[in-house]
């Protein structure tokens, strides 16, 4: 079952590598999302309470690094950063989007999120 627990950035950051690594990607609840200038462009507004939330997940991807058809060195080049794009870039089929449920630990506290919306490598 997806997480739900809401990570530091920086937290989530130092899981960065092949034994340990967490991914950021966003997208799990495109219909509900929208750019909004005061809060961000990864935050959603719940239609029903009009509520902000963040629509970064972050997944656990540890078990899964030998298995991932796109190999070990992509998920790891992927971490300490917003990998939507480079989640999306690929065109990850809709049977690989349902495997991240598996994975998903919980969403990230955007305002954690570094500010030049591109996200810094861990060291
Ligand atoms: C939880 C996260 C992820 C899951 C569950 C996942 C799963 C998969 C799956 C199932 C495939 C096989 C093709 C498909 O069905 O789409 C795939 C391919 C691939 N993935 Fe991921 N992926 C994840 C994250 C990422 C990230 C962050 C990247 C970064 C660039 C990435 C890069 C690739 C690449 C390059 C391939 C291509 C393999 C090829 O066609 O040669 N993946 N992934």
């Amino acid at each position: 079952m997806a997480g739900s627990r809401i990570y530091h950035f920086d937290e989530v950051a130092k899981h960065n590598d092949a034994e340990d690594c967490w991914l950021i990607v966003s997208g799990k609840v495109p219909n509900l999302a929208f750019r909004d200038h005061a809060v961000g462009f990864n935050m959603a507004k719940c239609t029903l309470h009009g509520s902000f939330f963040s629509m970064l997940q972050v997944y656990d991807v540890s078990s899964y690094m030998a298995e991932h058809p796109g190999g070990r060195d992509v998920l790891l080049s992927a971490t300490g950063k917003d990998a939507t794009v480079d989640f999306e870039n690929v065109g990850h089929s809709s049977s690989g989007r349902e495997l991240m449920d598996n994975y998903c630990i919980g969403t990230i506290d955007s305002s954690t999120l570094p500010k030049d919306g591109e996200g810094v490598k861990a060291q």
